[in-house]
């Protein structure tokens, strides 16, 4: 009798034992899915942008998301065959939510730096640009020469390249490093800040948007200088996946139809 007992006992343990060592694997096998199948599974790709970055990402006035970077994320959505999801967040957050797995992709026109590529991956690069310094129009001619800008008070997007090289190109620069890039040209208008240094087409952008504003002489060479999607390190198919679409994009006329199509868009 005594016998029995235990004897149901030790069964009865030993199924849970095995359920839970089920779920278990069940649970591990979710987890060792590529990056690719599980985007597939989910049927959606999840992009992270900051967009305050026009022609790249910015805000139409319906407040949905537009612009070059958001029409590569369709057009790999679609290839993926998935659709396409945008969270949006300051800059400075991208890498950490990629990292934390709350986003598939970043398109941000973001640089894929030796020090990123120490977190993430990125895909082949899209665009490329060098940076100039945005200033009051009054004040076009003052600033001549990266000298002219020493112990100047200069505006920057907090956790970006152009945050590094104000630091490494101007002597004693009185850096401003704000989440927005609007905030930062913002500042610039009302005459807070003397200089924003930015990305040329974007720097182009936002002179166009904000009148009063304009390029300064001063520019800014950059050795990667240039875009590429970020994604969650050693994701080979996801990799080779987005490269063949951006392959694609470059050979057809897309990337440079998406650019100056985002360009047209603004200001409307
Ligand atoms: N290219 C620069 C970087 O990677 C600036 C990117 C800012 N992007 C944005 N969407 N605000 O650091």
């Amino acid at each position: 009798m005594k016998k029995g007992i235990v004897s149901k006992i030790v069964a009865a343990s030993l199924v849970g034992v095995m359920a839970m060592g089920l779920m278990a694997c069940g649970k591990k096998q979710e987890e060792s899915k590529s990056a690719l199948d599980q985007i597939k599974a989910n049927k959606k790709l999840v992009m992270g942008t900051s967009p305050d970055f026009p022609p790249f990402e910015s805000k139409d006035t319906k407040g949905n998301v537009v612009g070059m970077d958001v029409e590569i994320a369709k057009a790999i959505a679609k290839d993926l065959g998935v659709e396409l999801e945008i969270k949006e967040m300051g800059f400075d957050g991208l890498l950490g939510a990629l990292q934390g797995k709350k986003l598939d992709v970043i398109l941000s026109g973001m640089t894929p730096t030796e020090e990123r590529k120490g977190a993430v991956d990125f895909s082949s690069m899209y665009y490329k640009t060098d940076n100039v310094f945005v200033v009051q129009e009054a004040n076009k001619d003052k600033y001549a020469k990266i000298e002219d800008l020493s112990g100047k008070k200069i505006g920057v997007q907090k956790g970006t390249v152009q945050e590094e090289l104000v630091n490494a190109k101007v002597t004693s620069p009185n850096v401003n490093a704000l989440e927005k890039t609007g905030d930062v040209v913002m500042n610039l208008k009302n005459g807070k800040i003397d200089a924003v240094l930015l990305e040329q087409p974007v720097a182009e952008a936002y002179v166009k948007n904000n009148p009063g504003l304009a390029l300064s002489k001063v520019t800014v060479a950059d050795e990667v200088g240039g875009y590429a999607i970020a994604m969650t390190k050693g994701e080979s198919d996801l990799q080779a996946a987005i490269n063949k679409t951006l392959d694609r994009l470059e050979k057809d006329g897309s990337l440079t139809k998406f650019f100056e199509d985002a360009n047209a868009a603004m200001g409307e």
